[in-house]
């Protein structure tokens, strides 16, 4: 774990999350410092990457520690937790933003290759929740929000492990807020279009695809809506799936007959 500054955190909300280091959670890293709170970022290989993350957000000012740690190996999230807890006091905010995507088309896709991807994105926010969730218990408030994609509901071809692993972190989301709900947590889900990323990097080239009509969003269109739903004010948001997709979804294929 490195501190990025020095400062004092008392009464700071404290905000874990997972897959920092670029992209999305990288924005959403800065976006959560922005605010105010102390911010833990979780990366798995990219050090370079999580350093100049890390480095830019205490340059303006925020709060950061950098914890490499892989959130699909249960060990690695236990300690993980215990010493941002044992640091900080608590966990106010869980992102599950960490992910991966492996396009191939089901028939000839290994079962090695299938678990790595539901291992990643809907495994490790099992673990990450298991972990963190009694603490929000402990405080009677909490935030959890997982991040999914459109691809549940209008996946590529290729897409069915990862359709499906971030098909059940959706369920995961309603199954935890039917739990803990009543204890002060909140738990949702915020599901991108396609968003300029590494992730995305080839994704034209790789199935022919692109974002027609809605064009490409930034990952700080995903950031603003996170940091709402981390915030006092989504206090009566519960359970809930939220799409940011420039309108992806609700717009008419292309070609398609306009009819009843
Ligand atoms: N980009 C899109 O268009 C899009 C659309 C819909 C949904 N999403 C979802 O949004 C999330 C972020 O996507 P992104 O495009 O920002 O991805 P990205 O640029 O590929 O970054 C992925 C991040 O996840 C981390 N990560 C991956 N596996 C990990 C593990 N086992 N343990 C810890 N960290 C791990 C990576 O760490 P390292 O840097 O160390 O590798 C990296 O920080 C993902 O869940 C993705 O499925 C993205």
């Amino acid at each position: 774990m490195t501190p990025e500054t020095e400062r004092e955190t008392e009464g700071t909300r404290v905000a874990v999350v997972t897959g920092g280091s670029r992209g999305i959670g990288a924005a959403i890293c800065r976006r959560l410092t922005g605010d105010g709170l102390t911010v833990h970022l979780v990366y798995r290989d990219a050090d370079d990457a999580a350093e100049r993350v890390s480095k830019e957000i205490g340059a303006a000012g925020g709060l950061v520690f950098r914890h490499k740690a892989d959130v699909s190996d249960e060990a690695q999230v236990r300690r993980l937790v215990d010493s941002v807890v044992e640091q900080d006091g608590g966990v106010h905010v869980l992102v599950n933003n960490a992910g991966v995507i492996d396009d191939r088309l089901l028939a000839l896709t290994r079962t090695a290759q299938w678990e790595r991807v539901l291992r990643t994105n809907l495994t490790a926010p099992f673990l990450m929740c298991r972990a963190v969730v009694p603490v929000m218990l402990e405080q009677s408030w909490g935030r959890v929000i997982n991040i999914s994609s459109n691809s549940v509901r209008q996946p590529g071809p290729g897409q069915t492990s990862y359709a499906a692993s971030k098909g059940g972190l959706e369920a995961l989301t309603r199954g935890l807020a039917a739990e803990v709900g009543h204890k002060g947590i909140r738990v949702n889900t915020v599901a991108p279009g396609a968003i300029r990323t590494d992730m995305t990097a080839d994704l034209s080239a790789r199935l022919g695809v692109s974002p027609e009509g809605a064009g490409w969003g930034l990952p700080e269109d995903i950031s603003g809506l996170v940091a709402f739903l981390a915030s006092d004010e989504a206090d009566y948001i519960q359970g809930q799936t939220f799409t940011v997709d420039g309108g992806r979804l609700a717009m008419r294929p292309r070609g398609s007959k306009s009819g009843a």
